[in-house]
């Protein structure tokens, strides 16, 4: 085994997790946004979907996990409050330190949720769930990935940032294309060039890795920012 594997707890205490200089600011759409990362504007998604689906359908979720201060969710209430389709969403944000913006005193609000994304439980199924920048801090980031797939409504979308390589066999080597044709087979395609993970629609998935532990002592990953890496067996 190299590097040094921490648990949660350590791990949730980390300078690397705990950092203040991290980027928590993204806005919905902008140059430091959102829309800019995923590659679409989530508010535009949602409320082409809700329109599609006509005036009587149920309220349609969005799910920010590690959400940071929440302010892509404040700015899509807002819009939608504009819109007058406040009644039609539902939008909850997640991330283990709260440092969230402040909720404004009227008009509808967000839920900004102040745990950490392994072990929380969502209230409800949702039709988009993000993790813009989110996983480079989780330790179980496959675990995520599993849970986060059955919290998806039918046709929901989940879509993440991911760096492959910073999921690690106990050896200190990369999980490497064996995990990237594991998380193919059970619904998540992971592109590369934009380091990014997808699925559509909810399943219960099982992936063929025990997780151990987080090194904290990675360094930067492709965003340039130190992150960390985890720690995998392979379950044959
Ligand atoms: C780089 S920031 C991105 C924040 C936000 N998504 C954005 O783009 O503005 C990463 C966020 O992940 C959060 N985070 C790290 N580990 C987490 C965990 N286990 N559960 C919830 N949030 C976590 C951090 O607190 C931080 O706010």
């Amino acid at each position: 085994m190299t590097g040094r594997l921490l648990n949660d707890d350590a791990l949730h205490a980390s300078a690397v997790v705990a950092n203040n200089a991290m980027n928590r600011e993204r806005q919905l759409a902008g140059v430091n946004s959102y829309t800019r990362e995923l590659g679409f504007n989530p508010l535009d998604w949602l409320t082409v979907r809700m329109r599609s689906k006509g005036q009587d359908t149920v309220s349609m979720g969005w799910l920010d996990l590690c959400c940071g201060t929440g302010r892509a969710l404040l700015q899509a209430a807002e819009h939608l409050a504009a819109a007058g389709l406040s009644d039609r969403a539902t939008l909850v944000g997640v991330d283990l330190v709260d440092t969230f913006d402040p909720i404004p005193r009227s008009g509808p609000v967000p839920q900004l949720v102040c745990a950490s994304v392994t072990d929380w439980q969502p209230p409800r199924r949702f039709d988009l769930i993000t993790c813009v920048h989110g996983l480079h801090y989780v330790g179980d980031k496959l675990g995520l990935l599993v849970r986060a797939a059955t919290w998806l409504t039918d046709t929901g979308m989940f879509v993440a940032d991911l760096d492959l390589t910073s999921i690690r066999l106990a050896g200190g080597q990369p999980a490497g294309p064996r995990l990237t044709t594991a998380l193919r087979r059970a619904g998540f395609p992971y592109d590369a060039r934009r380091h990014r993970v997808t699925r559509t629609g909810p399943r219960h998935v099982d992936l063929p890795y025990r997780y151990l532990g987080a090194d904290d002592r990675a360094g930067p990953n492709y965003t340039g920012q130190p992150a960390i890496h985890s720690i995998y067996d392979i379950i044959d």
